[in-house]
């Protein structure tokens, strides 16, 4: 089966065709990094703008890469939230288009559940069994740091999300009080790797909880910078970079730990754009008793193969979307009761 993913909820235009889950015949991403980084930040006008530009040359690029027509297409899965609402707009009309002109059928993808998604699609085709249930996923990105109890597939609990800054956000943030320019995440990575993390700043445990808080951490470091006149010296910055990282990943695999043990999991899978971090996956891979993974860094960050991916198991289950199909900007993912599916309340992020 052969799935066309479209992705638009933020800054990256990226479609892909992905077969059977797992077997990726392209994936495209068109980043707007360039054009937000002037801003320090995403513009959302900007953006969806700019969507409106790249949406069909991407798609064609998407096709013509994996040699397919869309004879050769068997469903679309297209992002409808969480998001920005104009990018996902984007995403959801240029889907809807398609499906009415070729008649395939169309299903609406959590941006959430496709970042866990893209752990199927390291998965050789013979050992898609051996990620097995119930899993614990922990899902770091630019709007979100959420603990997802997975008992199956499309079956999700959220035992955790963060109560401020989202992880992603906490590392923008800090490079923005660094100077490190935007995306903060890949840009603190790059600059600790010169620095020693001896600089105390403080972890929000939130004990009895699987919450997350990253803001306190982040006004720690302002306080530092000032303090110590951090940006007038660039190994203090190196080191002030390492510090906040070491912090940040403290936190996000204990707590990760901890909740797998509770909840005796069998696996642990790490996604979203934060998941990019080098210390954090060797960080977690080196301490989890449990079998851990993690996708590769093009496949953490926003991309459309992990929409198809998890398309893939919507059409196998008959989860499919009409022409009704609308962008929920505030989805969430898994109801804290452990009832249900996606939800679109919880706009925390
Ligand atoms: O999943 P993603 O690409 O987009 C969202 O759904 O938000 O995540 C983007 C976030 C940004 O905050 C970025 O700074 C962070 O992921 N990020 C990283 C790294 N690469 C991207 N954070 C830490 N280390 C990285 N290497
Ligand atoms: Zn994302």
């Amino acid at each position: 089966m052969r799935i066309l993913g479209i992705e638009t909820s933020c800054d990256e235009t990226a479609a892909a065709v992905v077969a059977d889950g797992n077997n990726i015949m392209s994936n495209i991403v068109a980043s707007q990094i360039d054009i937000h980084s002037r801003y320090g930040g995403i513009v959302p006008e900007v953006a969806s703008r700019q969507h409106v530009l790249t949406i069909v040359p991407v798609i064609s690029k998407a096709m013509s890469e994996a040699s397919v027509t869309w004879q050769d297409i068997d469903g679309i899965a297209v992002t409808f939230g969480p998001g920005l609402a104009g990018s996902l707009l984007v995403g959801v009309n240029t889907a809807k288009a398609i499906a009415l002109a070729t008649q395939l059928p169309i299903a609406g993808i959590n941006h959430l559940e496709a970042h866990i998604y893209a752990n199927w699609l390291t998965v050789p085709p013979k050992e898609k069994a051996d990620i097995r249930f119930p899993c614990l996923c922990l899902i770091v990105s630019g709007g979100h740091s959420d603990l997802i109890l997975m008992r199956g597939h499309g079956q999700f609990e959220k035992l955790g999300r963060t109560r401020d800054d989202a992880a992603g956000e906490a590392f923008d943030k800090a490079a923005r009080i660094l100077n490190l320019g935007y995306p903060g995440g890949p840009a603190i990575e790059r600059v600790a790797s010169s620095g020693t993390p001896h600089l105390a700043l403080p972890r929000a445990w939130l004990k009895g909880s699987h919450d997350f808080s990253f803001s306190g951490l982040k006004t720690a470091l302002w306080h530092l910078v000032q303090k110590e006149k951090i940006l007038t010296n660039p190994s203090l910055v190196a080191d002030a970079a390492a510090s906040f990282q070491y912090a940040i990943v403290d936190v996000l695999v204990a707590k990760t730990i901890e909740a797998a043990r509770e909840f005796r999991v069998r696996q642990i899978l790490l996604s979203g754009g934060v998941a990019a971090n080098k210390l954090l996956t060797e960080r977690l891979l080196n301490a989890s008793p449990f079998p851990a993974r993690v996708p590769p860094p093009h496949l953490c960050t926003d991309n459309a193969a992990m929409v198809a991916a998890c398309g893939y198991y919507h059409f196998q289950n008959g989860q499919l979307d009409g022409y009704e199909l609308d962008v929920v900007p505030s989805l969430s993912l898994g109801s804290p009761q452990g009832t249900g599916n996606s939800s679109p309340h919880d706009s925390n992020s």
